[in-house]
């Protein structure tokens, strides 16, 4: 049986007559630039999160940069960071002309490690960025106190954690602002590029708007150059379908999570560790091996997909080799180790079993 790492058709088929109807209504309506799908499901994801904004653009990338460009972030200013992330993060911190500060990350959660941040602050220092990453909250409480204390900025990548939850709390309403992508195979996907920025800043809400149509608030007038970044109305049809099931989406991948960590349990795999206080949305299920690159080997030859997220950490790639390279053990030895299985919420008990009996056979 071929097991891929995701499995996108299987979930539009459960929701084909829905979609499809509802797509052909938006194609009747033909009003495809911020249209009222569009809005509906700002509003929707806005009431979800629990936040006062949630303005949609075209990708996730955009939005960190979008946040980044309305919180006031630029040049000479640090963003500190972690480099166990995708590239995204930190290309977007240098599209403002500020410097990533790369920083080191907790060896079981794979999240920004507070006690590292701390160490990192210098006078240029403008905002925190963590990444809640492979869908567990970052420890917010302690990255919140540091802010705080230091007079900081936190803009949350929630690329991987929609649906995730720090001590009751949705991330993506934690920090100062936040940025979602919909990328086709995030936990809340779209067909095709999207993403959002979130905020109870009222300021910051008016300028990521304004910055992602073009500079504007009002038709052919320009305040400041923007951007032609907005969510595609079909995209947001999609979206809004989909918000309606992300709840079981989620719950489906932490019981996907809890057969796997059951089935892996005792063995040389060091398996996810949950903090208490937070929900895992399982974007990814990633464990850390010794033989990885072996382990690999021997899961693909069962026809069963396995992918490494990240071999390279973003300090040690070309794109910052003008930035500075800290020594990360951390971050390091988990690109040496880490391994993701296949997860997503169709995922049958059988091809569960089958993925466990491919790691467990290596
Ligand atoms: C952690 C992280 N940040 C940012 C992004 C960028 O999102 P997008 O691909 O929608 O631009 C992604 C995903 O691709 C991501 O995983």
């Amino acid at each position: 049986m071929k097991i891929p790492m995701v499995d996108l058709k299987g979930q539009y088929l459960s929701l084909k007559s829905e979609i499809d109807a509802a797509l052909l209504d938006a194609l009747a309506e033909t009003r495809f630039i911020l249209g009222p799908n569009v809005q509906a499901f700002e509003a929707e994801a806005a009431e979800y999160l629990g936040v006062d904004h949630a303005i949609s653009c075209a990708n996730g990338t955009e939005a960190l940069h979008l946040a980044l460009l309305a919180a006031g972030i630029g040049p000479g200013d640090e963003v500190i960071t972690p480099a166990f992330t995708f590239i995204a993060t930190a290309e977007a911190i240098r599209y403002v002309g500020a410097t990533p500060v790369f920083v080191d990350i907790q060896p079981d959660t794979f999240n920004i490690d507070p006690a590292a941040i701390e160490a990192a602050i210098t006078h240029r220092t403008r905002a925190i960025l963590p990444v809640h990453l492979f869908g567990q909250p970052a420890d917010m409480d302690e990255i919140a106190a540091l802010a705080e204390t230091r007079g900081l900025l936190v803009i949350e990548d929630c690329a991987q954690s929609f649906g995730s939850r720090y001590r009751g709390k949705p991330t993506g309403g934690i920090g100062s602002c936040a940025a979602f992508s919909f990328f086709p195979s995030k936990n809340l996907g779209c067909y095709g590029d999207g993403g959002m920025v979130t905020t109870d800043d009222d300021e910051i809400a008016a300028r990521v708007r304004m910055l992602r149509n073009h500079g504007s608030s009002q038709q052919y007038y320009h305040d400041v150059i923007g951007f032609n970044s907005r969510l595609d109305e079909l995209q947001a049809v999609i979206l809004r379908i989909k918000l309606k099931h992300i709840d079981d989406y989620n719950a489906r991948r932490r019981e996907v999570a809890e057969t796997y960590n059951r089935l892996l349990a005792g063995g040389a795999l060091q398996t996810p560790v949950i903090r208490d206080d937070r929900d895992h949305v399982f974007h990814q299920y990633t464990v850390l091996a010794d033989d990885r690159d072996a382990l690999r080997e021997r899961i693909l030859a069962r026809e069963v997909a396995c992918a490494i997220y990240y071999p390279v950490p973003l300090h040690r790639q070309k794109a910052f080799a003008d930035t500075a390279q800290p020594e990360l053990p951390v971050t390091e030895a988990t690109a040496r180790r880490c391994l993701s299985l296949p997860i997503y919420p169709e995922l049958t008990e059988q091809q569960i079993e089958t993925v466990g009996a491919a790691v467990l056979a290596g």
